[in-house]
């Protein structure tokens, strides 16, 4: 499968993702259900991303994402949700290992242009795991 290509094309699985994402935050009153949040981006071009986890047992059970990036942005955090959240959850250690590589993979691909935009959900997950991780130090 090429994954990244020239062509001004979208893939059959990015139009479904950024037509119906999964685990948009849609109610600012989900948040407090969440024990770990990562912002990243840059507010002047609008490539902002948050990410809220919910972490059980070592596992990311639920998470919320919400973004002003553009259609790839929106479709490879909605296919990052997803792998976070199919089988019950992943285990952190292991998400901490995901790349915007394994999300284009699952998405068949994305234009080159648009390679960016699939690290960004991956960034704010990070700065979530990281936050989650503080909080529990800190009890
Ligand atoms: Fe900036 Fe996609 S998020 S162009």
């Amino acid at each position: 499968m090429k994954l990244e290509g020239n062509d001004w094309f979208y893939s059959k699985e990015v139009k479904k993702h950024f037509m119906k994402p999964q685990k948009f935050l849609k109610n600012e009153n989900e948040i407090k259900n969440f024990n770990g949040y990562g912002k990243v981006g840059n507010m002047k071009c609008g490539d902002m991303m948050e990410f809220w986890i919910k972490v059980k047992n070592d596992k990311i059970i639920d998470v919320r994402w919400k973004t002003f990036g553009c259609a790839s942005a929106i479709a490879s955090t909605s296919m990052l949700a997803k792998m976070l959240t199919e089988k019950k959850g992943m285990k952190i250690e292991k998400a901490l290992t995901l790349t915007g590589t394994d999300i284009m993979k699952r998405l068949g691909g994305l234009p080159k242009i648009k390679i960016h935009c699939s690290i960004l959900g991956d960034q704010a997950l990070r700065e979530a795991i990281k936050n989650y991780l503080e909080n529990q130090k800190n009890g």
